[in-house]
């Protein structure tokens, strides 16, 4: 396992990447609150209260964050989360277009950067770092957590230069497509 990487941004700023710890839980609970309206409409794994977080992370080795820290700072300023295998609201869909998610083998991947830290390649390198941990968990296939909304021109873009494919679209406030990525 990669416990962290050093990454220079395309304006020059250090990132360390690195996955959430426990130590991590107050600046993770002021970097969700520092999200814009915007940001938040589009990035929606959990809550974004203390308490949701908490108990997201507290029991299993489900759930695995990922964040990338200011080295100036300290401060996180990016955050992306995995679920080891899929989740049970997005099975159904999937099936409909004949995927057959597999818990040993599929994980379930959302995204997101501080708004001032967009654009930036943050969210490249993070993903990146991901990809490179989980595929030393076996991991074959990466779907995304509730699918993105097909307006979030940002998100598709960044799902396309992954090479991640639409599989179906779905209605939820508003059009949405699903995507999946083969990482194997
Ligand atoms: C999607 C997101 C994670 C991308 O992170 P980022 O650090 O800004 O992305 P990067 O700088 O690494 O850019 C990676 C690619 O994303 C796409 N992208 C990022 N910002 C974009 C923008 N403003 N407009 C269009 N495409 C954009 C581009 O394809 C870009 O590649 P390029 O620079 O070679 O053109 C970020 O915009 C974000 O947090 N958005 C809000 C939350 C969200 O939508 N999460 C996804 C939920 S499904």
């Amino acid at each position: 396992m990669t416990l962290a990487m050093i990454f220079k941004t395309n304006n020059e700023k250090q990132v360390r990447l690195c996955r959430l710890t426990l130590a991590d839980n107050e600046e993770l609970f002021d970097y969700l609150q520092l999200l814009s309206a915007e940001t938040k409409k589009r990035f929606g794994p959990h809550s974004f209260d203390k308490q949701s977080v908490i108990d997201l992370y507290k029991n299993s080795g489900e759930y695995i964050g990922y964040v990338a820290h200011d080295i100036l700072t300290g401060k996180i300023i990016a955050y992306s989360i995995i679920k080891i295998g899929y989740l049970q609201h997005d099975c159904i869909r999937l099936q409909s277009y004949g995927i057959h998610p597999n818990n040993d083998t599929d994980c379930t991947f959302a995204p997101s950067v501080a708004d001032e830290w967009q654009r930036l390649g943050i969210g490249n390198a993070l993903f990146q770092f991901v990809i490179s941990e989980i595929k030393t968990l076996r991991i074959e296939r990466i779907i995304l957590w509730g699918g993105v909304q097909a307006d979030n021109d940002k998100a598709v873009n960044y799902y396309n230069k992954k090479g991640f494919k639409i599989v179906g679209q779905f209605e939820y406030n508003g059009p949405n497509y699903d995507m999946v990525l083969d990482i194997m």
